[in-house]
């Protein structure tokens, strides 16, 4: 077994209203586990699911973790999923929270966000919000790591991420091919036709692109003539 091996490998249970990993999730943890991401850093992780990101953000070093999900029952898998594999001396908190509404200010923010099921009417609005808020929890030179598909326009994230201060790397790319609940909701088939590189035919079998994106804030001061009531 290679020592990536051994560091995907966790002992992880779900009811019916978790997130199972998907590829996403599979080539997130891949990175996290190859690369030296976390290490030594305080880490907010959004949407920690099954704890599958969770559990390797803490076996790669990272020196305190704030988990959350959306509701108490989703951030009470993440938590006893997280204890059988790590028993409870680790420092992490799991909370419930919406999205970044949550406090303090950390090294790096970690996630998988929703996007072909995000339920919203703009699909990307995770993805934006992150790039656009991860900022209100980051501390300066703050790093945002995510997955994001091709489908959600790596273009337009990119231009976004730099738009807002992000130095932006890619950390490692995979492809594959559709999951079949893709095709089952015809809007989102008909949003991705509209992104410029979204998706690649082979053979006649349609695939994604995946990228692990790392964003690094660049140092900024507001404008010297910035109104900014209440800041100091
Ligand atoms: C794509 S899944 C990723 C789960 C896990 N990290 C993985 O990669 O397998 C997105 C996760 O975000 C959670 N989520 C959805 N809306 C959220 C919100 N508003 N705030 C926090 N988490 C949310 C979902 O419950 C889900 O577990």
């Amino acid at each position: 077994m290679t020592p990536t091996d051994s560091l995907l490998t966790m002992d992880l249970r779900s009811g019916d209203d978790d997130w199972s990993p998907t590829p996403h999730g599979h080539w997130l943890a891949t990175m996290l586990a190859e690369k030296d991401l976390v290490s030594g850093r305080d880490v907010l992780e959004l949407g920690a699911g099954v704890a599958n990101h969770t559990i390797l953000i803490h076996r790669k070093g990272a020196r305190s973790i704030v988990a959350t999900e959306i509701t108490e029952e989703l951030i009470e898998t993440s938590k006893v999923n997280f204890e059988r594999n790590c028993g409870d001396g680790a420092d992490i908190d799991f909370r419930v929270a919406d999205w970044l509404s949550t406090p303090g200010r950390f090294d790096v923010v970690v996630s998988n966000p929703p996007f072909c099921q995000s339920g919203k009417q703009n699909r990307r609005y995770f993805l934006d919000s992150l790039i656009l808020d991860a900022h209100k929890r980051l501390r300066p030179r703050g790093e945002l790591v995510f997955i994001q598909s091709s489908m959600a326009d790596f273009g337009e994230t990119e231009r976004r991420m730099d738009r807002n201060g992000f130095d932006v790397e890619i950390v490692g790319t995979t492809s594959g091919p559709f999951r079949d609940y893709y095709f089952e909701d015809a809007q989102f088939m008909k949003e991705i036709e509209q992104v410029d590189g979204g998706y690649e035919l082979r053979d006649g079998v349609y695939h994604e692109h995946l990228r692990v994106y790392r964003g690094k804030l660049r140092e900024w001061a507001p404008h010297s003539n910035a109104h900014l009531p209440g800041q100091g």
